[in-house]
């Protein structure tokens, strides 16, 4: 099965080959805007929504910005090791390129579903343009749990999604990046099934490559390093020594561990951390080298001795001052935000904060740093690796990291801005900052024909 469809918009983007177009999938209508249901397209349209009423966009802008400019959907066909026959369903949604090429993950993940990569592809865009890098947002994902998979199936799954999506990217089109369950092994797959079918080497079809196909140096920290640094941002705003604070990291994937890491090395005592099996806590800090050692042998952080087990839901409302949400969307909610102790929440995954939740923690005025900012360390060094691949001249990992920390800081710099002159909180200032310069560029560029 293939579903492509295209939305009318500015006339100078690279145009993909079309398939049969379903009418109205993004479902644009005026219901899908005033009255969503729960989930992470909700969120994302009722952060949308705010920001159109706060720059006083009119209706057919706020439909534009709401509606994907493109989807397409596959089906992805696994030959498996035993010689059976499973079938995947995998998306890639092009939420807007007014501002440059599309640049989004891709995720490998059972829960993956069209209307997630809507609200995934949706939070890109504005990324993209609240630390102003010149892409536009996607977003891609198969319903596919890889740790049922082996290396070989992977790899299968990977090649036949990237030929089957194929007419949508390019390093001028949509440029996708590890994300959930995928990783640079999986961009060397995507890169080089691309490069094959085009005939010749494409670096630029992908980034988070490994370092050896042109990868930069910086890159598979960097989503954890700008966190770290939103962080400290964070702290310092908030009037707390990081070296006598605490944090909570919920996640130990690309970047929860890395986060977890640097935060320690800042001097924050890390006195819980979670994965997908369970959850470990030590008053005065986890020894956060030691778990990364125990992860890597074990594939999960129960049985850490450096701890005592604790429940993962519990790891959110855990005495600290800091708690980083680090592993899917949707986990602080109606039900547990006004248990959340902590005072300051860095959103290291996408989406963690329902919106009923983001009223509430603001009511209790807890400071959340959004993942729109927050997370936005590892499109800033993508963004550098496109950059060092068009100049074949690669940088120190110093350079890179000085550059991504100027980036991180002169972004929280305008959203503090933003928030304090308008009274918003900083979600809502970096959407509006985010919203406005996308309008800008698409009103600059004009509507085709
Ligand atoms: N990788 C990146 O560069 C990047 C960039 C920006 C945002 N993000 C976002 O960060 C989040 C994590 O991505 P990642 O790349 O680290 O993925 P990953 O697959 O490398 O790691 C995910 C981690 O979350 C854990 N996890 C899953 N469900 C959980 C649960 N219910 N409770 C506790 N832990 C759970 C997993 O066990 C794993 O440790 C996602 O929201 C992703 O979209 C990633």
């Amino acid at each position: 099965m293939t579903t492509l469809v295209t939305q009318a918009g500015s006339g100078d983007d690279a145009a993909a080959p079309v398939a049969p177009s379903d009418p109205s999938p993004a479902d644009a209508s005026p219901s899908a805007v005033d009255h969503p249901t729960l989930g992470p397209l909700d969120d994302a349209r009722a952060q949308l929504a705010f920001a159109v009423d706060h720059l006083g966009l009119d209706d057919g802008m706020h439909r534009l910005l709401a509606t994907p400019r493109r989807e397409l959907t596959v089906s992805v066909p696994l030959r498996r090791d035993d010689g059976s026959t499973t079938l995947f369903l995998g998306h890639r949604v092009q939420h807007n390129f007014s501002r440059g090429p599309a640049k989004g993950g891709l995720r490998f993940s059972p829960n993956v579903d069209l209307d997630e990569v809507r609200a995934l592809a949706m939070w890109m865009t504005w990324k993209c343009a609240l630390v102003d890098v010149p892409y536009g947002g996607a977003k891609g994902g198969i319903a596919i749990d890889p740790r049922a998979h082996s290396q070989a199936e992977l790899e299968r799954v990977t090649r036949r999604y990237t030929s089957e999506i194929m007419p949508l990217i390019g390093p001028e089109q949509d440029i996708p990046a590890p994300d959930i369950g995928t990783d640079e092994r999986t961009m060397a797959w995507m890169m080089d099934t691309y490069s094959v079918n085009v005939g010749h080497t494409v670096p630029g079809v992908v980034t988070g490559k490994p370092l050896s196909l042109g990868g930069s140096l910086g890159r598979a920290s960097a989503t954890s390093r700008g966190v770290a640094h939103a962080a400290v941002l964070a702290m310092r705003h908030r009037g707390l020594d990081p070296d006598a604070s605490t944090a909570a990291v919920q996640g130990f994937g690309k970047v929860g561990r890395d986060a977890a890491r640097l935060l320690a090395e800042a001097g924050v005592k890390v006195e819980a951390i979670s994965d997908v099996d369970g959850a470990v806590h030590r008053a005065g800090g986890i020894d956060v080298a030691g778990l990364i050692e125990h992860v890597d042998a074990t594939g999960s952080v129960r049985g850490f001795e450096g701890g005592e087990e604790i429940d993962g839901a519990a790891l959110l409302e855990l005495d600290v001052d800091t708690l980083v949400p680090a592993a899917i969307e949707g986990v602080i909610t109606e039900a547990n935000a006004a248990r959340v102790s902590a005072r300051i929440v860095v959103e290291g995954a996408n989406g963690p904060t329902t919106e009923a939740a983001d009223a509430i923690l603001r009511e209790r005025d807890v400071l959340v740093v959004p993942d729109i900012l927050a997370n936005a360390g590892g499109v800033i060094v993508s963004y550098f690796e496109w950059v060092q691949a068009n100049q074949a001249y690669w940088w120190s990992e110093r350079e890179v990291n000085d550059k991504l920390a100027e980036r991180m800081t002169k972004a929280w710099e305008a959203v503090l801005l933003q928030a304090t002159r308008h009274g918003q909180s900083m979600r809502e200032a970096a959407t509006c900052l985010a919203v406005a310069r996308v309008t800008e560029a698409h009103q600059l560029r004009g509507l085709y024909p």
